[in-house]
């Protein structure tokens, strides 16, 4: 078994230089697209579930098919993550079906849509990081706000704050956090930018400056325009759609970014492939006729992200650790 606390994959990445992809999943076709692209690669991955992904599939469903992919891949480290997590109760909620990581998203307020206050933010991920830590999980935050929406959750069309590097300084001594979400200018869902992308790479070099923990850069998708355009072919209808160019994500690697949120490309590549046998095979009705074609366009996709990344070829660069030796070495501290 293989699935160790986010903290050492994203502490590693921070050794080698690298960044780790943490793909978000809602069914078995997706944890089994990334995982194959895992395997073939030998990267170490996060799988991570948001609330919504977890209500979807009724937790428990969600909970046994990401085990089943650390079961099935023994060799590659594997970390299950809970995405935007909301408050205590759903960090615990997230643990309690296996999660070794959470991420207590306190820029925003419980309802996921209003942004918080300072205060708030420290109380509510204190006392996550209270809980998850005695159980040896590691826990993400984040400070500042994203914009763009996705089922509910994020600030939609409010105001967008970057990180202010000071603030993030501050916060992560006060709350004891593993890793911290920043706001640079990227935002969820596939219209990031009206015109071209314009990433505050100075704001990510000062806040590298002054934390050492793993900064994560949610909102990361490319939405690669030749998957656009293949939904578009083949009856969708996504004009406008923009993403954070591959080239600036490496820059944010370079400058310091070791987790990378990806959810939209994920969803583009699936949603090509379906259509496309919807429109040529009209006559098919088996969901494995296109949920098949669905499963290894969202593997391909990943393995060119986990090379892109540069996450392939660590996967056996260490020696995995559990919940139980965080577990001592958070006491220990
Ligand atoms: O950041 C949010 C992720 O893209 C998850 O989206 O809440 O629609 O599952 P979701
Ligand atoms: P994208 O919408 O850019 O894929 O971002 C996903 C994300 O940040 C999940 O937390
Ligand atoms: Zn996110």
């Amino acid at each position: 078994m293989a699935l160790v606390p986010a903290r050492q994959i994203l502490e590693e990445a921070k050794k080698g230089g690298y960044g780790v992809g943490a793909y978000n999943v809602n069914n078995m076709e997706q944890i089994q697209a990334i995982m194959e692209a895992a395997k073939e690669t030998q990267s170490p991955v996060i799988i991570q579930a948001s609330r919504g992904a977890l209500k979807y599939s009724n937790f428990t469903y969600l909970g046994y098919l990401m085990k089943a992919a650390v079961i099935e891949n023994p060799d590659i480290p594997v970390a299950m993550h809970l995405d935007h997590g909301n408050s205590l109760e759903s960090a615990i909620k997230a643990i309690e079906i296996g999660c070794s990581s959470v991420m207590i998203d306190g820029s925003l307020l419980e309802d996921g849509k209003t942004a918080s206050d300072y205060a708030y933010n420290v109380k509510v991920t204190k006392s996550v990081v209270e809980y998850a830590h005695a159980r040896g999980v590691s826990v993400e935050a984040e400070i500042g706000t994203l914009g763009g929406i996705e089922d509910g959750h994020g600030i939609g069309d409010g105001p967008v704050h970057l990180t202010d590097p000071k603030e993030a300084k501050k916060f992560v001594e006060e709350t004891g956090v593993d890793s911290l979400a920043i706001a640079i200018g990227t935002s969820h869902g596939a219209y990031k930018f009206k015109g071209a992308s314009n990433l505050a790479f100075d704001v990510l070099k000062e806040i590298r400056g002054l934390i050492s923990i793993p900064i994560v850069l949610h909102g990361a998708s490319s939405v690669p325009k030749a998957l656009i355009d293949e939904v578009n072919k083949y009856g969708g209808k996504m004009p406008g759609a923009t993403g954070v160019p591959m080239s600036d994500l490496q820059q944010s690697i370079k400058l310091g970014v070791q987790k990378i949120n990806v959810d939209t490309d994920g969803r583009l590549a699936i949603t090509a492939a379906i259509r496309k046998v919807f429109v040529e095979s009209p006559e098919k009705f088996d969901p494995r006729d296109y949920l098949g074609p669905a499963r290894t366009a969202l593997k391909n996709l990943i393995v060119t992200k986990m090379k892109d990344f540069g996450t392939a070829g660590h996967a056996k660069d260490y020696a995995p650790k559990s919940l139980e030796d965080y577990k001592k070495f958070y006491a220990s501290k």
